[in-house]
């Protein structure tokens, strides 16, 4: 008998009260989830791997705002950040870069920003990665429970699949070429730092984790390399360039005692509902709120606290 686990990525349900927004997006999301109430087999968990928002990470309301959505489908979901929901590594400027106040903010919407659960006979963590290599408090405090869960073993567990934001590794997890983000930024933004990359790729080889899945690229993967199973999970909202790599859509996991069924379900709905606003990372005084559909007290005033 098996069980099902969704992983949903890059999801980046944004709000009209915000300087962008497109709704084309969100709607995805709600479509793809239409298409799981569908499914004769339904998921025990779903788990988000990050970019749960479009601008989350400064503004906590877009981050509240997704956390009710979650709650009203009947599923058990587990959500870990990306960078645009509490910072990334990528620092042209200190706007986007991961702190521990937007660490803080998104535990205190979420609860926390890692997990550990069981579906049937696998154990499921997931974690912040854009904390490994930054060298902020919380890095150390990561590290120690990662490698504490690596330890931990327990008969009811035969599989174990861990989830994180970032691209697992470029083309081995033990790769020794440095990629600097002056030479090729797309993929330093994407990729941990190597030293970090090299030590999270050891714990997983070491302890017989059975896949390490994540988002950020938007681009689908399903490969394994030196013994290191790795599923990038496509985004639901956009392509990040064009010509598109790989469909929009979502990862279903199917486990039982034999292993661990991994299948790409494309999007079968596509909105194409126009938005408003310019893409990228955007400086905050070049943000122009003057585009929102939608102002309210309480947004204006966390918009200027995070602002200022
Ligand atoms: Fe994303
Ligand atoms: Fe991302």
């Amino acid at each position: 008998m098996s069980v099902r686990l969704i992983q949903f990525s890059d999801i980046h349900v944004g709000s009209p009260y915000s300087f962008r927004y497109q709704p084309a997006w969100s709607e995805n999301f709600f479509n793809a989830m239409e298409q799981v109430k569908e499914f004769d087999v339904q998921p025990e968990v779903i788990v988000i791997t990050g970019d749960l928002t479009r601008d989350g990470e400064t503004h906590p309301f877009e981050l509240r705002q997704i956390k009710e959505i979650l709650e009203k489908y009947p599923y058990q979901f587990y959500c870990i950040p990306g960078n645009h929901d509490s910072g990334g590594r990528y620092d042209i400027s200190s706007h986007a870069r991961v702190s521990s106040t937007k660490i803080e903010r998104f535990r205190k919407v979420f609860g926390d920003d890692k997990f550990q659960a069981s579906v049937g006979n696998c154990r499921i963590i997931g974690f912040n990665s854009f904390i490994l290599g930054s060298g902020l408090p919380e890095e150390p405090e990561l590290w120690a429970w990662l490698e504490e869960k690596a330890k931990e073993k327990n008969d009811q567990w035969s599989r174990q699949i861990w989830f994180m934001h970032n691209l697992a590794y470029n083309k081995h997890p033990f790769e020794n070429e440095i990629i600097t983000k002056e030479e090729n930024r797309k993929l330093w933004y994407h990729l941990l730092e190597l030293k970090a990359q090299h030590r999270l790729m050891q714990l997983i080889s070491n302890n017989d984790i059975d896949i390490i899945a994540n988002g950020h690229t938007h681009n689908y993967i399903d490969r394994t390399v030196d013994g290191i199973h790795h599923v990038t999970c496509p985004s639901t909202a956009f392509h990040p360039a064009l010509p598109a790599t790989s469909p929009l859509g979502y990862m279903i996991y199917d486990i039982d005692d034999d292993g661990i069924k991994v299948e790409l379900k494309q999007l079968s709905n596509i909105s194409e509902k126009p938005g408003y606003g310019i893409g990228g990372n955007i400086l905050y005084d070049e943000r122009d709120y003057s585009l929102a559909q939608k102002v309210s007290p309480e947004t204006t005033i966390e918009i200027k606290a995070q602002l200022s």
